[in-house]
């Protein structure tokens, strides 16, 4: 979704806000734009395109100012262009406001607004909230910047993150939250506002979350947080632990590529100090003191979107194998406006990269409603779903900046892993020598993961083979099945091949008829205990002429009489071959991405959270 960025202070506004936007610019890229006060006035610019684009518009622009916002849009409302790009300001031009998140009952305040003489000029939602906000500051009412946002706030249905500026107050910005997220960054007689503390970490690594239905004042003399009755909060401030070196490419062509290749060192922090490979034993911070939960729950639904869901169906199989508990995988999107029977002993484990996606966030809602537990798996320290699940698990992978999900997915599954250990090795359900077999194979695959990154070649030959395709079949059994969905996920995201992810057996039941030599199949046939049935499916690809790439266990020559292309991965347990099989889907999805001359990082139409439903 979008990203946001403001500032107060003396350093110069453009560095900050644009060098702000740019890393920002993974949440949304269709049009930006940035808003500076000085002397009594607004200075402003906006257009459609990258950031690129607003630095070249903004380049003859003074920007020196007390204070400054910016924005990077994923349009919800209006399409991208340049009058729809944020910052919206009011009749007067004296106030500026950025937003992200939508504003479900604008329809109604835009109605009102003009029967008051407001002027709108965009089709967006947002601007309804800059022209509420300069309602509230009529002289009549003689109210503060801070006042009259906090008044026209609590007129607003719907998501946001907001930042504002007047141009008659200056060194004053004002933000609120409520369901997007918006955390302060607390310099030495400095202050930043941002979506995520990518946008200002360069210059402070000292945070404050601000959580929903709160508000923030930053001027020169400090910040205040409050609520939207205007009592006043003091919440904790936090530390950065990751290094600023992990959000650039260093040294790589896109933000993709490194994330795939930073695999093995992020396989290894999500099992950092968690296992015990001589004993099996696994240890699991955020969960020590919920081991009760752990060892009397009946039932386990997870909840999740997009490349996390694909893992959840993966934490489901190992549920049921390791825990023998009954588990199901719900989409976040559908879960929230269903009427779930919640049964007793029921645990919801909410699975999210970014911790924000709004989906995701509006079924914990549902279940803690309910009085459900829930447990987060979350890679974002401090995010929404961290915060509001009663415990969790990180991930520990680091900031993932390119909007394909790579990394996300292998330590969602590790962790998804430990989870199961841990919840057989407290109900017994494992006997020592399986626990201790399991555990040991797992601090082995960050190598295998290292091994089939070193041999890549074979990768980018058959890239050039898939290049030019239109259509692709991704096909999978048992925990293959959600690799297949992932593989044709990326292929489908960065490359805009259409590809489906299908359960292998279910090919007859319809997709075998799209079989063609126009149409390649990706087969995941390691060598686990489905494979004969997989080398059936092959042979059934095969007597129709279809092209095959197949994903088998080194040492199985075989394979190479059968299928036309094949990337062998190291042999592992059954559970564990995701962990190794879902990398070359990731490569060959990058590859043919950046042979179709795609945009690898910023993939058309997609953002790296999706904050709103
Ligand atoms: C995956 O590559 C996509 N970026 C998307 O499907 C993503 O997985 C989904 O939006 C869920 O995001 P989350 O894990 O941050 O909740």
């Amino acid at each position: 979704m979008c990203g946001i960025i403001g500032y107060v202070g003396r350093k110069e506004q453009r560095d900050i806000l644009l060098g702000g936007l740019r890393r920002l610019e993974y949440r949304g890229y269709d049009s930006a734009g940035i808003a500076v006060q000085r002397n009594g006035s607004l200075v402003m610019t906006k257009v459609k395109g990258k950031i690129r684009d607003l630095e070249k518009a903004a380049s003859s622009l003074d920007l020196t100012g007390s204070v400054g916002i910016a924005h990077t849009r994923w349009a919800t409302h209006g399409e991208p262009n340049d009058i729809n790009a944020h910052p919206h300001t009011c009749c007067g031009n004296r106030i500026a406001l950025v937003h992200n998140g939508i504003i479900e009952n604008y329809q109604s305040l835009r109605t009102l607004l003009k029967e008051r003489d407001h002027h709108f000029t965009s089709d967006t939602d947002t601007e309804v909230l800059v022209h509420l906000v300069e309602e509230h500051l009529k002289d009549s009412y003689g109210h503060s910047l801070e006042e009259a946002v906090r008044l026209a706030l609590n007129e607003v249905e719907g998501t946001y993150g907001i930042a504002v500026i007047d141009a008659e107050q200056p060194g004053v910005l004002v933000a609120a939250r409520r369901g997007s997220p918006l955390l302060l960054g607390i310099g030495s007689d400095e202050y930043f506002v941002g979506s995520d503390v990518a946008a200002f970490a360069e210059y402070t690594r000292e945070i404050v979350y601000l959580n929903d239905d709160e508000m923030a004042v930053l001027s020169p003399d400090g910040y205040l947080v409050k609520n939207l009755q205007a009592e006043e909060m003091n919440p904790d401030v936090e530390k950065i632990t990751w290094e600023l070196g992990q959000i650039e490419k260093g040294g790589f062509d896109h933000f993709m590529l490194k994330e795939i290749r930073e695999q093995p060192q992020t396989v290894l922090d999500a099992l950092r100090g968690r296992v015990r490979p001589d004993t099996g034993q696994v240890k699991l911070g955020g969960l020590q003191d919920h081991q009760d939960l752990l060892k009397n729950a009946k039932r386990i639904i997870f909840t999740s979107c997009g490349t996390s869901w694909h893992a959840s169906l993966i934490g489901r199989r190992l549920i049921e194998e390791f825990v023998r508990l009954p588990a199901e995988v719900e989409y976040a999107s559908e879960f929230r406006y269903s009427t779930p029977v919640f049964t007793p002993g029921t645990v919801l484990i909410a699975v999210s990269q970014s911790g924000e996606t709004a989906d995701t966030l509006a079924a914990l809602h549902l279940a803690k409603e309910e009085g459900i537990p829930c447990l987060g798996v979350v890679n974002v320290v401090g995010s929404s779903i961290a915060r509001e699940t009663d415990t969790g698990v990180y991930l520990h992978a680091g900031p993932e900046i390119g909007v394909a999900s790579t990394k996300a997915f292998t330590s969602q599954v590790t962790v998804l892993s430990q989870i199961s250990l841990l919840m057989a090795q407290l109900r017994g359900t494992l006997t020592e020598e399986r626990q201790k077999e399991i555990a040991g194979e797992l601090v082995r695959l960050p190598g295998k993961i290292q091994q089939i990154l070193d041999d890549t070649d074979c990768i980018e030959k058959i890239a050039d083979q898939f290049a030019g395709a239109d259509n692709a079949l991704y096909l999978g059994r048992g925990y293959s099945f959600p690799v297949a969905l992932e593989g044709a996920l990326k292929l489908k995201e960065i490359s805009y091949i259409h590809a489906e992810g299908y359960p292998a057996a279910e090919m007859k039941h319809g997709p075998i008829a799209l079989i063609d030599d126009d149409m390649p199949a990706v087969i995941l046939a390691p060598g686990d205990h489905v494979y004969e049935k997989v080398v059936s499916n092959i042979e059934e690809i095969r007597a129709r002429r279809g092209r095959v790439l197949a994903v088998a266990t080194e040492g199985n020559e075989a394979m190479a009489d059968l299928a036309d292309w094949v990337i062998y991965v190291p042999e592992t347990l059954d559970c564990f071959y995701p962990l190794l099989t879902v990398i070359p889907l990731q490569l060959l999805a990058y590859y043919v991405a950046v042979r179709r001359g795609c945009n690898i990082d910023q993939p058309r139409n997609l953002a790296k959270s999706v904050t709103v439903e």
